[in-house]
């Protein structure tokens, strides 16, 4: 029984917590490795919605093991509300565990960020909002805060006073803001210590173990490729490591025992956000692919900026993460479109560059080369085996797997758990 990780390969957003959901039956483990609630990921089931940000996608299937790695950063009131949101629906929240070397948010961190943004300006990255930046900084620097911490109230109330010293002159005299009160902020997180105990654990012990009793581990990415901080188009990036590297360091479970990469990748792209987006639509195409798409942010509600599909993005996903498959998404959308755009290299200032370039101003100048393929009009709604698709999707599918380098295994046709392609078994086959 394998090790499978799931990341994203575009700008994050691509349907992640929908491919999770639709291998929840046969997974033991599902583990959160990066990120915190930056993410929304939207899982639909039965047409009902449900809308995760800190919590791993498989929690929604009943009998796995959802599990918060050391590479979280875990806001403990979102946590909390989250837990009690899915429970009040019905959904048992009682099997998850949260590592002790996973960080916490401070409050102070949702506020710098928060306040950096603005005086970033025209520079600004359109983060979230939600400290992420500010509490990897910290964790980097050695001044954060750690799950284990709330238990010694004597080390919590040491850390916070070390980390406020300096957050505080900055706040005050730089940013012009009041001085957060350490007492405050110990109380603050202290008041979930308790809640929090029990389901704190080393997972990255239980994790091995369960591979060593042959269970199946799934590791499910916030964010995306491009949004790593090592291999995105930094610095419009988040802060943690989004490719599969990253479920290793953030979950304690070594290179040598993972069996599987997967990335999604929508039909189309999309990006939330400041930075380079080389296929981005302004016009009435984009408006389309917005509506029809629902592109709108789970965590911000900021309308998504789309556009046509970026093949050297995906190919450059396949090797970053070395993909064993891909997931492609919302074919759907697509359905109604005459002729289809597709990305398969870049114009750099008069040179064809078919790889992503190397450096950012060149990235910043890249103009998509598109190559057309012809759209279909047929709903995709019931296709459930690749033949059921219409022969121009099948097309445009085989065009997508033969630029990104890797098999499309699975096609998303709508966003209910079923709505899905299946032509490989993800999970070994
Ligand atoms: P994630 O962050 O990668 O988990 O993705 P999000 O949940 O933020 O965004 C993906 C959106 O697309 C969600 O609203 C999903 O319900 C929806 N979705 C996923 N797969 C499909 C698909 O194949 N077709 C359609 N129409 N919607 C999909
Ligand atoms: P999922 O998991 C899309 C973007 C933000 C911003 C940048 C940095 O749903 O795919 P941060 O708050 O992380 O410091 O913001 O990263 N961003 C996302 N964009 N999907 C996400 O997550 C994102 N998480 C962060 O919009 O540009
Ligand atoms: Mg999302």
């Amino acid at each position: 029984m394998p090790a499978v990780v799931i990341v994203g390969a575009q700008w994050g957003d691509e349907g992640k917590g929908k491919a999770t959901d639709a291998l929840g039956h046969a997974v033991h483990y599902v583990v959160k490795f990066n990120g915190g609630n930056n993410a929304g990921h939207t899982v639909v089931i039965g047409g009902e919605r449900y809308a995760l940000h800190l919590l791993p996608s498989g929690i929604l299937t009943p009998g796995v093991v959802p599990v918060i790695g050391n590479g979280v950063v875990i806001d403990l009131s979102v946590l909390f509300s989250e837990i009690d949101a899915l429970t009040a629906r019905g959904v048992d929240c009682s099997e998850l565990l949260v590592s002790a070397n996973a960080h916490l948010i401070p409050p102070y961190n949702r506020t710098l960020d928060k306040v950096i943004e603005r005086f970033l300006g025209s520079r600004r990255i359109g983060t979230t909002g939600r400290g992420i930046g500010p509490t990897y900084a910290d964790k980097m620097n050695r001044i954060g805060l750690r799950v284990q911490d709330l238990f010694d109230e004597h080390i919590l109330t040491q850390k916070v006073e070390g980390a406020l010293a300096q957050k505080n002159q900055l706040l005050v005299k730089v940013y012009n803001r009041r001085a957060i009160s350490v007492q405050e902020t110990v109380e603050h997180l202290l008041s979930y210590a308790d809640r929090l105990r029990p389901m704190v654990a080393d997972t990255a012990r239980l994790l091995v173990d369960a591979l060593n009793r042959g269970e199946t581990v799934l590791f499910e990415a916030g964010q995306a490729t491009q949004l790593d901080v090592d291999h995105g188009n930094y610095p419009f990036v988040t802060s943690s490591n989004a490719t599969a590297g990253g479920a290793c360091t953030g979950s304690g479970v070594p290179p040598t025992r993972i069996d599987r990469v997967v990335a999604v990748a929508k039909a189309y792209a999309t990006r939330v956000g400041e930075g380079p987006f080389p296929t981005e639509l302004h016009d009435a195409q984009g408006e389309r692919l917005r509506r029809v798409g629902h592109e709108f942010g789970t965590t911000t509600g900021r309308p998504r900026r789309c556009g046509w599909y970026d093949a050297p993005v995906v190919r450059y996903a396949t090797r970053i993460n070395g993909l064993t498959d891909l997931v492609l998404t919302k074919l759907d959308v697509l359905t109604g479109l005459e002729s289809l755009p597709v990305c398969v290299a870049y114009d750099v200032d008069g040179v064809r560059q078919d790889e992503l370039p190397l450096t950012q101003t060149e990235f910043h100048h890249a103009r998509p080369v598109y190559e057309y393929f012809e759209g279909w009009q047929e709903d995709l709604a019931g296709a459930r085996t690749f033949e059921d698709l219409p022969k121009n999707a099948q097309r445009y599918v085989l065009a997508l797997e033969e630029m990104a380098g890797v098999r499309i295994s699975a096609i998303g046709v709508g966003p209910e758990r079923d709505d899905l392609v299946v032509r490989h078994d993800l999970l070994g086959g």
